[in-house]
C-alpha cells in the first residue's frame, strides 16, 4: 500500500502524462476527443478573436504561458490572479467568488442565493440581479466573476452546494444561469458558469495524492437532457468562461476529460471563451492542455507541494512547448480565448484594477500573503459598490418567498396582531454577522449557505429588525428550545423560525461536511421539536423556513395549529423587510418551489443518496437517468409533501384562452448545422528557447509562480524537441482540427435547435380580492415513442406583473425544437422522437396543478383537465 501511495504521489508530482483509471461500471465512457477545437469561428466573437490573435502573435512564449495560470494560492488580492503580459498591455486578471456577491470584501451587497432567485420564477429579476452583481464585481476591479453556478443541479437533495444554483430542473437552472450571465456580462465582467459537470456532492469531490475524486458515471442522454442543458444555455448567451468541476465523469477527471472539454463544450456547444480548472482541480500538465483546459487555477499543484509553489503549468507549460509535447497552436488558442473574452467584454477600455483583498479586511497587508516574505502595501481601498442594489436584492428575496400552506387565511397578518416569535433564526448572529469565516456556521438568521459561494454581510436586516420597523407588537424568544415563560394567550399568533444549512466541503458545520451528511433533510437545531412544542401551546402558528433545499416537514405539518408555512429560502442581507412585506400583505407571496419537498427521504431513489467511502475511486452511478426530483416522483407515482413549482398566493388566478401557434415546421432531425467560420491562423513553429529565459536581475518572490525557466532548462527543453522520445499521447490523439459534430454549429449547439416550434399564449386573470403576481409554468408531455421520457418536463415559465383584482395579463411562452427533442445517442443528435405525435403542452402554476392542455396535433387547448400526476 505504501509503495502504491509513493508511486501515485511521485507520478502526480511529476505531472505524469497518463494515469491509470479506476474501473467505472460498464457502459460509462469518456471517449478521447482531440484536438482541442480552436475558438473564434462564431461570428459574434470574430472581432474579439481578431484583436486577441493579433496580440498573441506579438507575445513571447513566457508571456503567453503566464496568462494561462494563476500566480499561486494566496499570492495576490483575488482568489485567483493570473500572470500578466504588461509589455503588450495585459494586466494580471483578477478572478473572484462568488455567485451571490463579491466574497470576502466590504461595502458590497450580499444578494439572495441562486436557489432563492430560482424560486422567484421571474426572468426579469434573474437578469436584473445579474446586472447588479456585475456592477459590484466591476466596481471592485474583478475581471472574472466565478459564477453563476448551474451545477450542482440538485440531483441529491443533501448535496452541499445546490443552493448556489437555481433549482432541481435543467430549464429553471438554465434560465437562472443564462440570464445571470447576460446581466453580469452586460457591464463588462466575464461570467463563469460552473462546475462542468455532474458535481452533485461535496464529499470525495477532489483528487488527492492518495485518492482520486469521485466519478460521476452518467449516460450520454442524461448528460445532454439534464446536466448539460443549463451549460448549453449559458454558452448560448455568450458566457466568457467555464469552470471545470473537481470530480471525474465516467472515470476521467473533468479537468483533463477531452470528451467533455474538447468534444462537448468546445465543439458541440461551440463555446468560444476559456476553460478554467476549479481550485487545485488540475491533476496533470500536458494531458490537461491537450484535453482543452485553458487556465489553471490558482496555479499550484493540487498535492503536497502546494506549499512550495509548484505548478503543472506556468514554467512547465513553457517547457512543454519548447520540448514539443504541447503543440504551439494549443497554447495560442488558449491565450487567444482568454484575451478574446477580455476584449469581448470591453475590458481593454478603462477597466478598474482590483481595489480589495480577499485575504484580509485590513487596509494594509502583505501583497502576497502566501509567501514567506512579502512586500506590504495598501490592499483594501474600501470602495463602496452597493449603489441601490439592496432594492433588487430585496425584491428577489420578497418575490421568492413561497407560501406552502395558509389554512383559514391566517396570512396576511392583521396589522395589530400580537406576536410571539420563536427561534434564533429570527435575529442576527449574536457573535457578529460575519463572525464565521465564509459563513461557516448556522447561527442567527440564515441568509446563505457556507463556503466559497458566500459573501460577507454589509448588514443583516433580520426578521426581528423587520418586525421592529413595522412597529409590530411582539415578544421575541431568542432560543431554539421552547421557553417556559411565553405566557400563551388565545389572541397570540406564534411565528416560528427554523433553518437547514449546507455548504462547501472545506468547512464542516455541526457535523455536516458540506453535504447534509448528518442533519439529513431534517431541520437544524431541533426545529421539529420547537414547532411541536409551540404547537402544543398556541393555536395559530406560522412557520418560516430559511433553507438551502428540501426539508422534511412531516413531524408537524398536519398539526391543527400549524396554519401557515413559508419558505423564505436564503434571502441574503434582505431577510427582514422582504418577509414583512409578505407577512403583512403589502404584496402577495409569489414564489414557487424550485425543488420537490418530499414526505420522507425514502421517497427518493437510492441512487441519489450521498456516496460514502469506497476503496479506490468512489463511483457514483447516475442510474436513475432522467428521473431526478419531480421527474422521479411522477414516475414512481409518489405524492410529495409539496410538488416542484408549488406556491400559494393571497389571491387566486385563473388560466384561460390558451393559444398554441405553430411557428417553425419540424422534421425529425434539425436542419444541417452551419459550417464553422474561420479561426485565427496559428504558427506551429516552436519559439526560441530565449523567449522563456528569466529576465536578468529579476527579484523573485518565493512561492510565486512564474512562467520563466532557467536558461539551461529552456535550452535542454528545446533540444529535447528533436529527440526521438515523444510524449506518450493519449489514445485517439490527433492535432488536425475537425469540422465539428452535427449537433453543433453555434454557441449552445446547432442554432436550429433554438428555432421556436410553437408560440403559446395564456391569459392569467386575478380572480381573487387582493393584488398578486402569478407564475405560468409550461410543461411538455412527449407522445409515446421508442424513447422513454419523463411524464412532464418544465420547458418555459413567465411571471405576471402585479395584477389588481379582476385584472388580466396575457403571457407569452414558447417551445423550441430542442424542447421537443430527445438526445439520440446513436445518431448523436437531437431528434423529434415521434414527429406526427401529439405533444401535450400543459400550463398551470405547479407541476401538480396543470389544468390547461394544448395539443400539438390538433393545435387546440382545453381547460379543466384532470392532472396527469
Ligand atoms: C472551489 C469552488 O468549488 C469554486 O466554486 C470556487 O469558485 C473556487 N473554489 C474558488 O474559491
Amino acid at each position: 500500500m505504501l509503495s502504491f501511495i509513493l508511486l501515485s504521489l511521485s507520478s502526480y508530482v511529476a505531472g505524469a502524462a497518463i494515469e491509470r483509471r479506476d474501473a467505472v461500471p460498464a457502459g460509462y465512457v469518456a471517449p478521447p476527443y482531440y484536438p482541442s477545437p480552436h475558438g473564434g469561428w462564431v461570428s459574434d466573437w470574430s472581432e474579439s478573436f481578431r484583436k486577441a490573435s493579433l496580440l498573441v502573435s506579438r507575445m513571447t512564449l513566457a508571456e503567453k504561458t503566464n496568462l494561462t495560470a494563476g500566480s499561486g494560492i494566496f499570492m495576490g488580492r483575488c482568489v485567483g490572479n493570473t500572470g500578466s503580459a504588461e509589455r503588450v498591455g495585459i494586466p494580471q486578471l483578477c478572478l473572484q467568488d462568488g455567485p451571490l456577491g463579491v466574497r470576502n470584501t466590504d461595502h458590497n451587497t450580499a444578494f439572495p442565493a441562486g436557489i432563492t432567485v430560482g424560486a422567484t420564477f421571474d426572468k426579469d429579476l434573474m437578469r436584473r440581479r445579474g446586472v447588479a452583481i456585475g456592477e459590484e464585481f466591476r466596481g471592485k476591479g474583478v475581471n472574472i466573476h466565478l459564477g453563476p453556478s448551474v451545477g450542482a443541479l440538485g440531483r441529491k437533495p443533501r448535496g452541499g452546494r445546490n443552493w448556489e444554483g437555481f433549482g432541481s430542473d435543467p430549464v429553471l437552472q438554465a434560465f437562472g444561469g443564462a440570464l445571470s450571465v447576460e446581466g453580469i456580462q452586460s457591464v463588462g465582467v466575464i461570467a463563469t458558469i460552473k462546475h462542468l459537470i455532474a458535481n452533485e456532492q461535496e464529499m470525495y469531490r477532489m483528487y488527492s495524492a492518495v485518492k482520486p475524486g469521485i466519478s460521476s458515471n452518467l449516460d450520454d442522454r442524461t448528460l445532454h437532457e439534464l446536466y448539460l442543458w443549463p451549460f448549453a444555455e449559458g454558452v448560448r448567451s455568450g458566457v466568457g468562461s467555464v469552470m471545470i468541476a473537481y470530480n471525474a465523469v465516467n472515470g476521467s477527471a473533468c479537468s483533463q476529460n477531452s470528451y467533455l472539454i474538447n468534444g462537448i463544450l468546445k465543439d458541440e456547444l461551440g463555446f468560444q471563451g476559456f476553460v478554467m480548472s476549479d481550485w487545485l482541480a488540475q491533476i496533470s500538465g500536458v494531458a490537461s492542455a491537450l484535453a482543452g483546459l485553458d487556465m489553471s487555477m490558482p496555479g499550484d499543484i493540487h498535492t503536497v507541494p502546494v506549499v512550495l509553489g509548484s505548478s503543472y503549468w506556468m514554467y512547465e507549460y513553457s517547457r512543454a512547448i519548447l520540448n514539443g509535447s504541447i503543440p504551439v497552436d494549443r497554447l495560442d488558442d488558449s491565450v487567444t480565448r482568454i484575451l478574446a473574452a477580455y476584449f469581448q467584454m470591453g475590458q481593454d477600455q478603462n477597466y478598474p484594477r482590483p481595489n480589495f483583498d480577499t485575504n484580509t479586511q485590513n487596509a494594509e497587508g502583505p501583497l502576497y500573503p502566501g509567501a514567506l516574505i512579502s512586500p506590504s502595501g495598501v490592499v483594501n481601498e474600501f470602495v463602496n459598490v452597493q449603489a441601490n442594489h439592496a432594492e433588487v436584492a430585496r425584491e428577489v428575496a420578497r418575490d421568492a418567498i413561497t407560501l406552502l400552506k395558509n389554512t383559514g387565511n391566517v396570512l396576511p397578518l392583521p396589522r395589530n396582531s400580537t406576536l410571539k416569535i420563536f427561534g434564533t433564526d429570527a435575529e442576527k448572529n449574536p457573535d457578529g454577522i460575519n463572525s464565521c469565516a465564509d459563513q461557516g456556521c448556522n447561527k442567527g438568521t440564515l441568509g446563505m449557505g457556507w463556503g466559497s459561494g458566500s459573501a460577507r454581510y454589509p448588514y443583516m436586516d433580520s426578521p426581528i429588525d423587520g418586525f421592529k420597523a413595522r412597529g409590530a407588537s411582539y415578544q421575541f424568544f431568542n432560543t431554539d428550545s421552547f421557553p417556559s415563560n411565553s405566557n400563551p394567550s388565545p389572541n397570540d399568533t406564534a411565528v416560528v423560525f427554523v433553518t437547514a444549512d449546507s455548504g462547501e466541503n472545506y468547512i464542516t458545520v455541526e457535523n455536516n461536511p458540506g453535504d447534509r451528511t448528518s442533519s439529513n433533510l431534517n431541520l437544524w437545531h431541533n426545529g421539529d421539536r420547537l414547532i411541536q412544542d409551540v404547537a402544543a401551546k398556541y393555536t395559530n402558528i406560522i412557520v418560516v423556513v430559511h433553507t438551502v433545499g428540501p426539508v422534511l416537514l412531516d413531524g408537524w405539518h398536519d398539526l391543527p395549529s400549524v396554519k401557515a408555512i413559508l419558505f423564505a429560502h436564503l434571502p441574503g442581507q434582505e431577510a427582514g423587510a422582504s418577509l414583512m412585506e409578505v407577512l403583512y400583505g403589502d404584496v402577495s407571496p409569489s414564489g414557487h418551489l424550485p425543488y420537490t419537498v418530499p414526505k420522507s427521504e425514502d421517497d427518493y431513489s437510492d441512487s441519489v443518496s450521498l456516496v460514502g467511502y469506497q476503496i479506490g475511486q468512489p463511483q457514483d452511478t447516475f442510474s436513475e437517468g432522467l428521473y431526478i426530483d419531480y421527474r422521479h416522483f411522477h414516475k414512481a407515482n409518489i405524492k410529495p409533501r409539496y410538488a416542484f413549482g408549488h406556491g400559494l398566493s393571497y389571491t387566486n388566478f385563473s388560466f384561460s384562452n390558451a393559444v398554441l401557434t405553430g411557428v417553425t415546421p419540424l422534421r425529425s432531425t434539425p436542419p444541417t448545422r452551419p459550417a464553422k467560420g474561420a479561426t485565427p491562423a496559428y504558427s506551429t513553429a516552436i519559439p526560441p528557447a530565449s523567449e522563456a529565459y528569466w529576465p536578468e536581475n529579476f527579484s523573485r518572490i518565493w512561492r510565486y509562480l512564474y512562467s520563466w525557466l532557467e536558461k539551461a532548462d529552456a535550452d535542454n527543453a528545446a533540444k529535447a524537441a528533436s529527440s526521438t522520445t515523444k510524449y506518450p499521447y493519449p489514445a485517439g490523439y490527433s492535432n488536425v482540427q475537425k469540422p465539428g459534430p452535427s449537433a453543433g454549429g453555434a454557441q449552445g449547439g446547432n442554432p436550429a435547435l433554438f428555432d421556436v416550434a410553437y408560440d403559446v399564449s395564456v391569459t392569467v386573470t386575478n380572480t381573487g380580492s387582493r393584488a398578486g403576481k402569478a407564475v405560468a409554468q409550461l410543461y411538455v408531455q412527449f407522445p409515446t415513442s421508442s424513447f422513454d421520457t419523463p411524464i412532464l418536463q418544465l420547458r418555459d415559465f413567465e411571471k405576471t406583473s402585479n395584477l389588481a383584482p379582476g385584472a388580466s395579463e396575457t403571457l407569452k411562452l414558447r417551445l423550441t425544437r430542442k424542447d421537443l427533442s430527445v438526445w439520440d445517442v446513436v445518431s448523436q443528435n437531437w431528434i423529434i422522437p415521434n414527429l406526427g405525435g401529439d405533444y401535450g403542452v400543459w400550463i398551470g402554476d405547479s407541476s401538480d396543478n396543470l389544468r390547461l392542455r394544448c395539443g400539438t396535433a390538433a393545435r387546440t387547448c382545453v381547460g379543466n383537465q384532470p392532472s396527469l400526476v
